[in-house]
C-alpha cells in the first residue's frame, strides 16, 4: 500500500488580484509551490506526489520538477476549474489502487511541516478520512446571505479553522465524490465536506495543524509568510 501527497495547484488566485497564480510567486527564493512540495519530498512516509495544475502551466511545473530534481513526483495532471475537479483528476489517476493513502494539500500552505505530515499519516492508521484543522480563536458568527445581519452564534469551542493535507483511502475519497457528482443538488465544496455529507458513516479524524500553516490567499498574505519562513529558518 503506498501514500501519495497530491499537491492542488491548478487554481487562479483570483482573490490576491495579482496575475500569476499564488502558487508560482517567490517566497524566499523559490516558489510557493516548490515549499509545498519540498516538505512532502523529504517526508519518508510519502512514497509518491502528483501535483495538479492548469493546463497553461504543465511546462512550468514540468520545469520546477526538473530543477529541483524530484524523483517521488510520477505525474503533473490537469486539473479542473473547481478545486473538487482538481481533487477528482488525482483521485480517478490512483483507481487501479484503492487502498492507497492519498494526503490531498493546497499548494497555497507553504509552511506544512513534517510533523503535520508525520501526525496525518498516522492518524491515517485509524481513520479513512482526516483533516488538519486547528481551534478557533475568535467567536464565529453566522449571518444573512447579504451580511447585514447576525443569524446566530455557534459555540466556539466545537469550532475548526480547517487546514490541509485532508487524508483519504482512494475508495473512500471516491466512493464519496461517486454519489456525490449523481445528486442534482452537490454544491462545491472541500474533499472532507464531500465524504461527510454523502458517507455520513465514515469518521473523519482530526490532526491538530498550525498556526504557520496558513494559506496565501490576499497578496499581503505574502508579507506574513515571509516573516514566518525566515523564523522557522532562523
Ligand atoms: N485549486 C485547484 N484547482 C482549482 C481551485 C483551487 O487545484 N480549481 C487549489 C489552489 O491552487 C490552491 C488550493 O486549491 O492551492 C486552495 O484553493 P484557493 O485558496 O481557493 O485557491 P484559488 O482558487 O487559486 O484562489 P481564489 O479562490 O482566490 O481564486
Ligand atoms: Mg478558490
Amino acid at each position: 500500500m503506498s501514500t501519495v501527497g497530491v499537491i492542488l495547484a491548478a487554481g487562479s488566485g483570483s482573490r490576491t488580484g495579482l496575475t500569476i497564480p499564488k502558487q508560482f510567486l517567490k517566497l524566499g527564493g523559490k516558489t510557493v509551490l516548490e515549499h509545498s512540495v519540498q516538505t512532502f519530498h523529504d517526508n519518508k512516509g510519502i512514497d509518491e506526489i502528483v501535483i495538479v495544475t492548469a493546463p497553461e502551466y504543465m511546462e512550468q511545473v514540468k520545469g520546477l520538477v526538473q530543477k529541483n530534481s524530484w524523483s517521488k513526483v510520477t505525474a503533473i495532471l490537469t486539473g479542473g476549474k473547481e478545486r473538487y475537479e482538481s481533487s477528482l483528476a488525482a483521485v480517478g489517476h490512483f483507481s487501479h489502487a484503492p487502498e492507497t493513502i492519498m494526503l490531498f494539500h493546497d499548494a497555497a500552505r507553504p509552511l506544512v511541516s513534517k510533523r503535520i505530515i508525520d501526525d496525518a499519516l498516522k492518524a491515517m492508521e485509524s481513520f479513512d478520512a482526516i483533516d488538519v484543522a486547528i481551534p478557533a480563536v475568535d467567536t464565529i458568527v453566522q449571518c444573512d446571505s447579504k451580511g447585514t445581519c447576525m443569524t446566530a452564534i455557534q459555540d466556539r469551542s466545537l469550532l475548526w479553522h480547517m487546514q490541509t493535507p485532508q487524508g483519504f483511502r482512494q475508495k473512500t475519497i471516491a466512493e464519496a465524490y461517486r454519489i456525490a457528482l449523481k445528486d442534482a443538488r452537490f454544491n462545491t465544496t472541500d474533499d472532507c465536506g464531500t465524504v461527510l455529507r454523502y458517507l455520513p458513516e465514515v469518521k473523519v479524524g482530526i490532526v491538530p495543524g498550525s498556526k504557520e500553516n496558513i494559506k496565501l490567499t490576499y497578496a499581503d498574505d505574502l508579507s506574513l509568510l515571509k516573516f514566518l519562513l525566515s523564523k522557522r529558518e532562523r
